[in-house]
């Protein structure tokens, strides 16, 4: 797991590490407009980059539910309906969902029995729900509102810098 070994006492704030994430991300997208490749390239960044991750990635919406795209970690689930799980219910609520503990949420889809805690972020763009973001933890209430700030901007800069046409309907 991504910078496991780095005491959790010098590790940079959560603010200052997803600042520099921005702007390194920000420097990967430039020139770059493909949303597989760039999507791709942020699950793998905040994989190697965020402390107690177990997996990492992104679900797009097709058909009506949600896809598997790219991400780090074990194989993961292919179709989530929306409403369900963690990630269909950030896609259908068009809101952010942190999860604590995962066993207190009903529905929660178990892709890694090791996963305690969650954070799933929809892709918003106008009026469309493009997927979501999901990052898993081995860590009980792994994230809180500054992973949800951090996050958030990164994929602003995902969406400004990308084309999903060719990836979601
Ligand atoms: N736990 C998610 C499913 C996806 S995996 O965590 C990769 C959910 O409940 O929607």
């Amino acid at each position: 797991m991504a910078a496991e070994g780095t005491p959790p006492h010098c590790r940079p704030a959560k603010p200052a590490l997803y600042g520099e994430l921005t702007a390194q991300f920000a420097g990967l997208v430039a020139g770059e407009r493909n949303g597989l490749a760039n999507a791709a390239n942020l699950a793998a960044l905040l994989y190697e980059a965020l402390p107690d991750l177990n997996w990492a990635g992104f679900y797009l919406m097709q058909g009506g539910e949600l896809v598997l795209g790219p991400f780090q970690g074990k194989v993961a689930c292919v179709r989530i309906a929306l409403g369900r799980g963690v990630c269909g219910t950030a896609a259908q609520r068009r809101a952010t969902q942190i999860v604590p503990d995962v066993h207190e949420f009903p529905g929660h889809i178990a892709c890694d029995a090791a996963s305690r805690s969650e954070i799933v972020l929809p892709l918003v763009q106008g009026e469309r729900v493009l997927g979501v973001l999901d990052l898993d933890s081995p860590r009980l209430a792994r994230f809180d509102e500054d992973d949800a700030a951090g996050l958030g901007g990164l994929i602003d800069v995902l969406l400004q810098g990308s084309d999903f046409s060719r990836l979601v309907d």
